[in-house]
Parts: C-alpha cells; structure tokens; sequence
C-alpha cells in the first residue's frame, strides 16, 4: 500500500513538475519574444525601414531633436552635452582636430565622443571635409583639387582617388565626408572656383558620380565606404558676379539646366546625403526654399538619405534666428550644422514642435532620414574606428595614386619650340619664383587649416625637390627665387600662382599674378634664356601680356603633396594629357560672360597640348 502511495506521489510529483517546467518555458518564451521586439532596432538582420520605425517610435522628443543637431566640435561646451542632448553629429571643421595632429590621435579623439554619446541608444556619425584627401590630417596624402581632376576626365582614375580618400577617413575613425562638391562654377572670380570640377554641367556630373561611387562603393554598409555629401544644393556656383554665398539670379529651367544635373547623377549613384547651399536663388535663401529641398529634392529626385545644413547657415536665413529654424526645417532641413547656438537652436525647435510650428511628421521625418543612414553604414554594430586601415594612411600607393591624378590633371598651354619635356641631362637649370618651394601653396586652401597656408605643412614634395629627384647628376640645379642670375643658365623654370584661400576668401576681383611673379617673369625674360612657367593656381589667371614672354606654359592646379606628378610633365615622363575644364579667359570681361558666349578666348574649353 505505502509502495503504491509512494509510486503514486512520485508520478504527480513528476507530472506536476513537467507542468511546471513547460510553463515556464512558455513563459520565457514569452518574455523572450517581447524582448526581441523590444530591440527590433538592434536586429541587423531586419530590414533598415523596420529598424527605422521600431526606433522611432521609442524617442523622446528631446532624443529626436538632439538626433538632427550637428554641433562643431570645438564649439562644444562641455563633452557631456553628447549625451545629455542626444547630439546626433559632431563635425571637425577646417583645421579643428586634435591638440597634436596624428592620425592615431584624431580615431581616439572621435573614439572617445562616440563613447560618450553611447551612453544613450543612438551613435554619433561624425563629418569632415575631406575634400581632396582626407586633407585636415597632418600627413594624409592631398590629392589635386577638383579643378584639377575635371581636367584629368579620367573617371577611374577620380573614383580612385576618393576610394583612396575613404580608406586614409576611415583610418582616422571618420565615417562621413562633405564631399563631393558639385558646384558648377560659372564665373571664376568665386573663390571657390577650385572646388568645382567644371564649368560644365555634364562634366561636373561625370566626375560627381564618380566620386561618390569611390567613397560609398556600391553600398555605405562596406566596411571601407565612407559616407558622401553633394554639396552645396544647389546654384551655389552660379550666384551673380561670382559673390561667394551671393545670389544666382536664373529661370527655373536655367538653374535646372546648368546647376541640377550633379545632383541626379550622385543620387543615382546612391549619395547617401546633401548639404545646402548658403547662396540664395532670386533672392531666397536656399536654406529656406521648400520648393527645391522638399519637392524637388526628396519629391522628384527621390532623394532618401538626409540633408544637412552648411555652417550656421540657418542662421543666415535672416536676422529672426527662431523664424529662421522654423522656416529652414519646414523647408526640409533634416539636421542642422550648428556651432555656439546649438542649446538655442535644440530650445527652440522643442517649442516650435510644441506650439504646432513645425509638425511632428516633419521630425519624423527628418530622424528617420538621419537614423537610415546611420543604420546603412552599420554604426550601430560598428560605432568605433578600426585600425585596419591605418597602414594604408599616407603611404606608397596612395602617394602614387595621387601623384597619377597630378600627371593626368596638368594641361599644356603652350610648348613654343618643343621647350618641353626637358632633358634630364640639361646642364643648368634655374628655378625660381616662391611657388617652386611651396608645399603649402601647391595643396591650396583646405589643407591641415582652412584657409590653407605657405610652406611646410604637411608630409610632401615640393617641385623643387620633385626636379632635383628627376635630373641626372651632371646637372646643377639653382633655386634663385628673384631670378636674378639667371642668364648663367640653359632654362629657367617659374612657378608662379596664387597664394593659398578658401570661401570669401578666395573672391577675388583682379585674377592677375602678383606684382613679385610679373616682376620675376621679366627679369629673367631680359636675360633672353627659355622660360618654362609653371602656374599653380585655383583658376585660370589673366597671363594674355605674360603668355609671350614664355616658351612653354603648363596649368598646374591644386596638385597637393605629390609634386613629382609635375617634374614627371616637365620632363617627358609622362606626355600630358589635361584638357581644360573651362575656358581660360583672355580678359576680365570675358570672366564676367559666365562662359556663356565667350568668343575667342585665351584657351578653350577642352583644350590641351601633348609632346
Ligand atoms: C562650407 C562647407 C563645409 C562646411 C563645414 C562651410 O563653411 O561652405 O563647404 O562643408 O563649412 O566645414
Ligand atoms: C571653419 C570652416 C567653416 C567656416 C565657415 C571656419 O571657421 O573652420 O570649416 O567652413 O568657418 O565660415
């Protein structure tokens, strides 16, 4: 009886402990599925647009907004305000970087604000102009400004250079770069003239896309893409008298004819984001035209990524900062590019949202915009720099690659006489002109500052050095700045240009050399030796009275830190290829034509003498 009792209790015991078990794994299941839900988002194998929403639908208003703030670095007032307002971006601007100029140390600087920012759910994605290189860097390696590389119409070799480009960002722990500019700059008084690969719109297409396949390949989630911005949205090199941040004064089909097909073509080639120009178009601000950034933009041009701001260009709408906000998001500004007004610009759009000013669905739509593409580029799996890359930064092959882009970017304008190439064996070769030993000049403006700046300022070769690597030993080679005692010699090669600028700081009126080249040009032109000049420029320049006095003339460009490119030109190396990307004007009056019939100018479109 006990031993059947016993049996008997057994059994329920089991039975009652089975039940118990399969409960509660019903329960955990349970529990299991609610907590996938719970971080959809955080599944990579879910599509992005349900990433997207899942997210969204768990922000605070304050995480949505702090989400469409990009703060310049420096301008931050505290590294907490990372997190503590959900900033969605940080930005270095020109030359902002860390206190000693590494490489290694610009990955632990953005290293340590993503960690900071990770205290909340969302990463950072930071932003840089890494315009012709990743060129803030102290020993990236600088790669020919666009102007230059339009003259190249070499597409490979563009898409080269930006793949290039993407690995040195990437080594310095930047995902994002506001490039390519696909400025098509029409009147060469704009200091930004250098920027813009052409005056021609199908050119600056060709050479847009091609850039943004470089740095995005087919897809920002690779691990060695970078992120692209065409910029700056849009007739910004149109604006009447070619004022920087001035107002292009157009038709509708005008503006679209010439200033819209770059935005096509790096949106078919999948550019992930779009800044806005600063310029206005018949008086409004782009900045606040709905039409062009909404509809035309995000409606026709199907554009999904997001679109930022430039530098506190919402603030330039007008002088009413808070109607400024209002009417730059309404426009369909996704994030704001902001510097010591941020807390303002967060308070006030908090209040805009609250009082009906700018409606939720636009919020939603701006940080759904903002969350796709950081979810596309994996950085919520991938949030930190990986040092893979960092071999790659500065060295050989990237040198090379850039050195090629220099060769195939130098247009000969004229070789009177086959003066060019030059022999390596040339007894005695005079250089002069200060531009001949100018790392600084030669790499322009956007490079490890800004505005740019003369002489040694990053790892490079100077021409100077470039000619003395290039020459047989029997041949002596004289630096004399002046010119000054050049009649002992069999050629004399001047570098001459324009100092470096960027922005406003560039517009310049005259376009002329200045008054120490002409005067070098003339002195060595007394002595009655050839004159090889060589000019290192962000735009043609008014040389008409100078070009005769010269046996042969080669545009140089922006060419960067691989002065050998242009020894390689000089001395036959490499039989030049370039063709011009706009017209070199004979006179200022034809500079104020906007290219638009020009008749016999200096130099024409497209044009380019060999060996
Ligand atoms: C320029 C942009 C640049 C931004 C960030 C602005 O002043 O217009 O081209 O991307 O600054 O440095
Ligand atoms: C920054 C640039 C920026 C410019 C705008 C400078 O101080 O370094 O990146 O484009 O301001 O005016």
């Amino acid at each position: 009886m006990t031993t059947l009792k016993n049996t008997l209790c057994i059994i329920s015991l089991f039975l009652m402990t089975f039940f118990l078990s399969t409960c509660k794994k019903e329960k955990d299941k349970s529990l299991y599925l609610s907590h996938i839900d719970e971080f959809l988002y955080l599944d990579k194998t879910q599509p992005t647009e349900v990433r997207v929403a899942d997210l969204l639908k768990r922000l605070t208003l304050a995480e949505k907004i702090g989400q469409m703030t990009q703060v310049a670095r420096d301008y931050l007032v505290s590294e907490s305000d990372i997190s503590d307002y959900y900033l969605g971006s940080l930005l270095s601007g020109g030359g902002s970087g860390p206190s000693v100029n590494l490489a290694s140390n610009w990955a632990t600087m953005i290293d340590g604000y993503q960690q900071t920012a990770l205290a909340h759910r969302i990463p950072l994605i930071y932003g840089i102009d890494a315009l012709h290189g990743n060129n803030n860097v102290y020993g990236a390696v600088i790669f020919p400004h666009n102007i230059g590389m339009g003259c190249t119409r070499n597409m490979q070799l563009i898409e080269s250079a930006a793949r290039a480009t993407s690995e040195e960002m990437l080594a310095t722990g930047i995902p994002w770069t506001f490039a390519p500019c696909v400025a098509v700059a029409r009147n060469i008084h704009w200091g930004r003239t250098y920027e813009s690969y052409s005056e021609n719109p199908e050119l600056v297409s060709q050479c847009g896309a091609a850039a943004v396949k470089g740095l995005q390949q087919d897809n920002i989630g690779n691990p060695t893409s970078v992120i692209a911005c065409a910029k700056h949205f849009f007739g910004d090199g149109g604006t009447t008298n070619g004022v920087n941040e001035g107002n292009t004064e157009l038709t509708e089909s005008q503006l679209r004819a010439i200033h819209l097909p770059g935005y096509i073509s790096a949106i078919q080639a999948g550019v992930a984001t779009v800044m806005v120009s600063y310029s206005s178009w018949n008086g409004t601000k782009m900045h606040a035209n709905k039409y062009l950034i909404t509809d035309l933009l995000k409606g026709e041009l199907g554009f999904k990524g997001f679109v930022v701001s430039d530098w506190d260009g919402i603030k330039k709408i007008n002088t009413d900062y808070t109607l400024s906000i209002e009417q730059a998001i309404n426009a369909g500004v996704d994030m704001a590019m902001v510097t010591d007004s941020y807390k303002f610009y967060i308070s006030t759009l908090t209040d805009l949202v609250n009082k009906g000013k700018v409606p939720m669905s636009r919020i939603d739509d701006a940080v759904s915009r903002i969350l796709k593409v950081k979810f596309d580029k994996g950085l919520f799996e991938t949030p930190y720099s990986s040092s893979s890359l960092s071999s790659s930064f500065g060295g050989s092959a990237h040198r090379e690659i850039a050195r090629e882009c220099v060769r195939q970017s130098i247009v000969l304008l004229k070789n009177e006489s086959s003066e060019l190439p030059l022999s390596k064996n040339t007894p005695k070769i005079k250089i002069c002109g200060k531009m001949a030993s100018n790392l600084g000049a030669q790499c322009g403006g956007w490079t490890i500052t800004w505005q740019g700046n003369h002489g040694n300022i990053t790892n490079g070769t100077t021409i100077l050095q470039a000619i003395k690597d290039k020459v047989s030993s029997s041949t002596t080679i004289q630096y004399d700045t002046l010119g000054n005692s050049a009649q002992q010699a069999d050629v004399a090669v001047i570098v001459v240009g324009e100092k470096p600028y960027a922005e406003t700081g560039g517009d310049s009126l005259s376009l002329s050399l200045s008054a120490e080249d002409a005067f070098i040009i003339n002195n060595v032109s007394k002595t009655g030796i050839p004159i090889v000049l060589v000019v290192i420029s962000g735009r043609p320049l008014i040389i008409t009275e100078i070009i005769p006095n010269c046996s042969a003339v080669v545009a140089a460009w922006l060419p960067g830190t691989e002065g050998s490119g242009v020894a390689d030109v000089l001395f036959g190396d490499y039989n030049p290829t370039g063709k011009l990307s706009r017209i070199w004007p004979r006179d200022l009056s034809q500079v104020d034509k906007c290219n638009d019939n020009v008749v016999d100018p200096l130099f024409n479109y497209g044009f380019g003498l060999k060996y």
